[in-house]
């Protein structure tokens, strides 16, 4: 069945949970390509009718495949786009028109600009109108969308907080387009991208929810992990206006079209017994039993049958036998899980450690996308694979230029100015430097494009910060080794590309360490994220050396970034850490100037999983990092 294809509320006994329609494709690729396939469809068949199509259309990393599948289309299949009306969602309010982050230069950037619709089509909510006029402004927007005839499509994309336009917590069914506070996770997310939280404006104009209801069609799209949470509840949970992608439930013609990583978390992907018969694996029936540890807040040993009966997960039962057994089965895998050696421990029994106890000591590479990502995911750890004689390397696979403010590497030019003039210093060039450094960054702005002289700093400022944090962990200043991948320093957040170069500049420090350990993370994030496009470089130039004999010796620790940690049961690698490390962490953390708050609270969510281990009835440790195996 294709993705627009309307089949109303009927569902399969797998989907019962599922109260929105939801599509699971294996990633966005796939999606974007087949929505974008149904598009082109609904377009020719108007083409052919000599009539128009509304779109209404979102921004955000969420349908950037989509438009790059548009504009291949357009491109390659000569598919025009005359007679399209678009209607976008929102726009941040106080931001002029050619503002690198207004989404009226995102969508001219991303679509407008390389396709053949007429300027007169688009309309994009005005951010710029003044207070007193905004209402009007409102209004006329909504009569324009009412003049068109309605948006035949709507695409969507969805917030952490479950916000579709900016309609965030609290925005009710029938709202319709006005101005709206950002809120706080909102203008967090959008940190990055505004070099800094402060940056972020404070308020939007959006479509409201009712609004959005009135399209005859929804397409929501969620890609990565970090949506997976949210979008269970909005398909799943009740409808609130807490969560505003939840109204969706109440349109007879919407669909959630998400990846996999995005659907992990519906009842039909993570708790598959609920839905029907399933395959009792040995990862299946972990799965199954620390959920129910988890949702009777009973530890594993304490299972008993009535338990398992009550929660839909009898059936394990009849296959396995007692409790009793299952119990002891699934205590011993979580527990063996558990290591303080996570290279392995030499001369031990490894049967049923997670990592292999030879050889020893191993190569170790521990891959960070972002110069913090790594330390707030793993201080712990490295500290351990230091200290027990390991040869640990830290790759700061991008430079991170982007996310140092503006006012440090005017604090650094200031000093280097003052320091030049102190010792009289005037031939070195450091003055001169120092001068063009703060010219540059007061012609640029707040919001201009970073000179290279500027980024470069901001790089070295990074860099400064990252020995520091690795130092703290035991690591040397030379056991850091900066890649500066090229599309980082060509591009931008949400704009970022992949290269071929970036991949063989991976491929080289691969061959040159060959490592037996690699840790890495961005498998699960969104697929335009810049963590993912550093995942792919490592994953990329492993295949490039899949015949190299060391390889087949290598074993990949999955991390996961800032935003959400494991749950138990996916859990493959537990280092455990003391109360003493918890600190050094947060000390290693903190040497970071432009951490977000995310990052700062990685420590938290360290304390949560070993809180969580300690539910299921293992031994109780001040905070748990944790690892997947690849
Ligand atoms: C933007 C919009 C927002 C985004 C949402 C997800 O026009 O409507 O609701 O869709 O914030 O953003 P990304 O796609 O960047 O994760």
């Amino acid at each position: 069945m294709s993705i627009l294809d309307s089949p109303g509320k009927q569902q399969t006994q797998k989907e019962r949970y599922e109260k929105t329609r939801s599509v699971i494709v294996k990633d966005s690729t796939m999606g974007c390509s087949q929505l974008a396939g149904e598009v082109a469809g609904l377009i020719r068949q108007r083409q052919g009718e000599k009539k128009n199509v509304v779109l209404g259309l979102a921004t955000g990393s969420t349908p950037v495949p989509f438009y790059r599948e548009l504009i291949r289309l357009h491109r390659e299949e000569g598919l025009s786009f005359q007679n399209v009306i678009t209607f976008n969602l929102d726009e941040y309010h106080g931001l002029q028109s050619d503002h690198r982050e207004s989404y009226n230069r995102f969508m001219r950037e991303q679509l407008f600009d390389h396709i053949d619709i007429p300027n007169g089509n688009i309309n994009i909510p005005d951010g710029t109108v003044s207070l007193d006029v905004v209402y009007e402004s409102c209004l006329e927007y909504e009569k324009k969308i009412e003049d068109a005839g309605g948006i035949d499509l709507q695409i969507l994309g969805i917030g952490r907080t479950g916000h579709i336009g900016f309609n965030e917590p609290g925005s009710s069914r029938d709202s319709r387009t006005r101005m709206i506070t950002l809120d706080r996770i909102t203008r967090r997310d959008a940190a990055a991208d505004f070099l800094g939280e402060a940056n972020v404006p404070r308020n939007a104009i959006t479509m409201g929810v009712g609004t959005i209801l009135s399209a005859k069609r929804l397409v929501l799209m969620a890609w990565g992990g970090n949506k997976a949470e949210i979008v269970q509840e909005a398909v799943e949970g009740e409808v609130t206006d807490r969560i505003s992608a939840s109204f969706l439930q109440d349109h007879d013609n919407a669909t959630f079209l998400v990846d996999e990583a995005a659907s992990s978390q519906l009842t039909r992907i993570n708790l598959p017994w609920l839905v029907g018969s399933v395959k009792w694996e040995a990862k299946m029936i972990q799965r199954a039993v620390t959920w129910l540890s988890h949702r009777l807040e009973k530890p594993i040993l304490r299972l008993v049958d009535e338990d398992y009966n009550e929660c839909g997960a009898g059936e394990l039962l009849t296959v396995s036998g007692r409790a009793y057994n299952v119990n002891i089965g699934v205590f011993d895998m979580v527990k063996h899980t558990i290591t303080g050696w996570p290279g392995g421990k030499p001369g031990a029994d490894d049967a049923h450690r997670p990592e292999r106890a030879s050889p020893h000591p191993k190569r170790v590479l521990i891959f960070s996308p972002e110069p913090s990502d790594a330390v707030a995911s793993l201080a712990g750890t490295i500290h351990r694979l230091v200290e027990q004689g390991h040869e640990v390397k830290l790759i700061v696979q991008t430079s991170g230029g982007l996310r140092v403010p503006d006012l440090a590497a005017q604090k650094f030019a200031s000093v280097l100015l003052e320091v030049a003039e102190l010792i009289g210093d005037t031939s070195s060039g450091k003055e001169d430097y120092a001068r063009e450094i703060l010219v540059q960054l007061q012609e640029k702005g707040a919001f201009g494009d970073d000179p290279e002289n500027v980024r470069h700093l901001k790089a070295l400022i990074l860099r400064g910060e990252v020995r520091d944090a690795a130092g703290i962990c035991g690591l040397d200043p030379e056991a850091v080794v900066f890649q500066d991948l090229p599309f980082y320093e060509k591009g931008r957040y949400r704009q970022f590309q992949l290269t071929d170069a970036d991949v063989e500049q991976t491929s080289r420090i691969l061959a040159e360490y060959q490592p037996h350990q690699i840790y890495a993370t961005g498998h699960l994030a969104d697929p335009s994220a810049l963590q993912t496009l550093c995942y792919r470089s490592i994953e990329q130039a492993m295949e490039q050396l899949k015949d190299e004999t060391w390889v087949a010796d290598c074993r990949v620790w999955l991390y996961r970034g800032k935003e959400s940690e494991m749950n138990s049961n996916e859990i493959e690698m537990a280092v455990p850490m003391s109360p003493d490390q918890l600190d050094l962490k947060r000390e290693a953390i903190r040497k970071f100037q432009s951490i977000s708050q995310d990052e700062l609270d990685s420590s938290v969510r360290n304390q949560t999983t070993a809180r969580r281990y300690d539910q299921l009835g293992m031994a109780e440790y001040e905070a748990i990092e944790a690892f997947q195996r690849h």
